[in-house]
């Protein structure tokens, strides 16, 4: 059948192979322990839960205003004023389908035909994807371990060009579980502005983070001004364990919102409205310490293998402390070494290749969204894989 060019674009999630692939061993009734996954192990929120059935029984369930609920905005807006002591009217809060959604508008309100982005090597797989059917030009900046995996300005100036049309960066990034520093960020703030292009910054493991306090580039810039062309993106997916409910949201310069609307009334019509309501009860102090609890157990299972890892032979030279990734080398050929290590020990780790077009071959992404009991698990049999 002929099919459009774009289909052809995207690219599949190599590590679906992989999957499928310890789904095989599992139904055999291997005891598989999954490092591969890229949600929270635990439930959502007890309040969360009983919200939403609260929405569905009341039958709060029709379409809502396409840029979300106005009580929800507000809500948003009040987080950023309690939890970062910023200023964001809720008239700039978008909600969304997820952070998918959002960085969908974001995208394609600022990128023309055929102008590139500058997007950090390794990271999120589908940003590129966004990218392109915006009909922009993906263009991979690399990163070094050293450096956390974050891109300094100068490595963004290098590659910008008269084609730059901006740049799209996560902190906490996924697959690396690191974040830009503080000063870093302000420098690429301000050398993007100075370029003339838009920064997009997915904030998305935000409140992820075990070794300082969450922090948001609106603490640098406040609130983007009207012409100010910074959109944030964030989630319900990650820190209040909501994926399936598919809501996100976004911070949006005033002088985008009417193009956003537009893309959001002819893309989806509007969010998940009983997941709108649910979402109400995620800032409430019961949530929050819910929330709160369970990024102290990430962190403890982060420290874990941050210190056992090298023991087992997987050795570390960036410091993971966000998200609920570690992203290393691996011994040999990642591929090879994710297929060898799940098929002999049963231990399911991601290879690179999806994130990254430099180094994937040699890396491994490892997640600690299972329990510290599966972890250490895991720990001693890639021990006895590795070093026998
Ligand atoms: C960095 C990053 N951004 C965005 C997303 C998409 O998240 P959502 O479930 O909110 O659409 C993910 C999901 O894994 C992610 O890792």
């Amino acid at each position: 059948m002929k099919q459009s060019s774009l289909s052809n674009i995207v690219q599949p999630f190599h590590v679906m192979e992989l999957v499928k692939q310890a789904d095989a061993l599992e139904a055999e009734g291997k005891p598989v322990i999954h490092l591969s996954i890229g949600e929270p192990d635990f439930p959502m929120p007890q309040p969360v839960q009983d919200a939403l059935l609260q929405a569905v029984s009341a039958q709060k369930s029709r379409y809502t205003a396409a840029l979300g609920l106005t009580e929800l905005r507000e809500a948003v807006s009040n987080y950023y004023q309690t939890a970062f002591q910023v200023d964001v009217p809720a008239r700039q809060i978008v909600i969304t389908s997820g952070a998918s959604a959002a960085l969908m508008y974001a995208c394609l309100a600022l990128i023309n035909r055929d102008q590139s982005v500058l997007l950090a090597d390794p990271g999120y797989p589908c940003n590129k994807t966004f990218v392109q059917m915006a009909g922009g030009l993906p263009e991979f900046v690399q990163t070094q371990e050293e450096q956390n995996f974050q891109p300094s300005w100068e490595d963004l100036a290098n590659q910008w060009t008269q084609n730059t049309a901006g740049v799209l960066l996560a902190s906490p990034n996924n697959p690396t579980g690191t974040q830009l520093r503080f000063d870093a960020m302000r420098e690429i703030a301000n050398g993007v502005r100075e370029k003339g292009g838009f920064l997009i910054v997915d904030e998305i493991y935000q409140s992820l983070c075990y070794d300082q306090a969450a922090q948001s580039i609106l603490q640098l810039s406040g609130a983007p001004g009207p012409d100010t062309p910074l959109v944030v993106i964030n989630s319900f997916s990650k820190y209040f364990g909501m994926t399936g409910l598919r809501l996100g949201w976004m911070v949006v310069p005033d002088a985008l919102l009417p193009a956003i609307e537009r893309f959001a009334q002819n893309l989806s019509i509007c969010p998940n409205t009983p997941a709108q309501w649910a979402a109400l009860a995620c800032f409430t102090p019961e949530t929050l310490a819910i929330c709160e609890q369970r990024r102290q157990i990430f962190k403890a299972r982060r420290d874990f293998l941050v210190r056992e890892l090298p023991n087992a032979g997987i050795e570390l030279h960036s410091t993971p402390n966000s998200a609920f990734y570690i992203y290393a080398k691996a011994p040999y050929n990642s591929e090879n070494y994710c297929r060898d290590l799940l098929e002999k020990n049963w231990v399911c780790a991601v290879p690179g290749k999806d994130f990254s077009q430099y180094r994937g071959d040699e890396m491994l992404r490892l997640s600690y969204a299972n329990s510290m009991e599966n972890l250490e698990l895991a720990i001693e049999r890639i021990h006895q894989f590795n070093c026998g």
